[in-house]
């Protein structure tokens, strides 16, 4: 059954591992609009230490997030952690599953001992992360072909 955006409430959600692939889905129409798939591959994408979580509603995929295990040099820690291609589906945008998405992140990476989840937020989705205790470092710096971004962290 696909469900209704303006009717989620009813809906039962959940948040599992999926393969890169399925990502393309969700990262096509949000993070790459108008662009081809090969253009929603990521560098990484498919590595042992990689893994993606989707978040279901009545079993229908409607936001992707991506870990990969990247170093920044600007940070200390050992086992560091790089957020990519967070993203939900246009129509269930601010309606908390978002939130949702990155707590359960949250979770998996504290169970994997991830002592540093770091990443670069587009410039607008950094009051969302801001408002889940991320904070930037630093200057904005601009991504080709995507705009203006900050490095941030917990
Ligand atoms: C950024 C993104 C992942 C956030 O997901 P989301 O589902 O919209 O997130 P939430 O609904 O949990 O929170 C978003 C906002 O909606 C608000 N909100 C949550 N539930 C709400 C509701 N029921 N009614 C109204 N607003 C609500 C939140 O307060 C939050 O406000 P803020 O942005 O001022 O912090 C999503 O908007 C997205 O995919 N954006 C486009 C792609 C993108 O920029 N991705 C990030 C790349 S770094």
């Amino acid at each position: 059954m696909i469900v209704n955006a303006n009717n989620i409430e009813h809906a039962y959600y959940k948040v599992q591992l999926i393969s890169a692939q399925d990502t393309y889905t969700i990262r096509q129409p949000v993070l790459r609009a108008g662009k081809p798939i090969k253009d929603c591959v990521f560098e990484g994408d498919n590595l042992k230490t990689t893994f993606h979580l989707g978040l279901f509603l009545n079993e229908n995929l409607i936001g992707v997030a991506s870990y990969m295990k990247n170093t920044n040099v600007i940070f200390s820690e050992d086992t560091q952690y790089q957020l990519r291609g967070m993203a939900i589906l246009e129509d269930y945008q601010k309606k908390g599953l978002g939130t949702l998405l990155l707590q359960a992140s949250k979770e998996k990476l504290t169970q994997m001992k991830v002592d540093r989840l770091w990443f670069n937020a587009r410039e607008i989705a950094v009051k969302f992360y801001k408002n889940h205790g991320y904070k930037t470092i630093g200057e904005p710096f601009t991504i080709e072909g995507v705009g203006i971004h900050f490095l941030m962290t917990e």
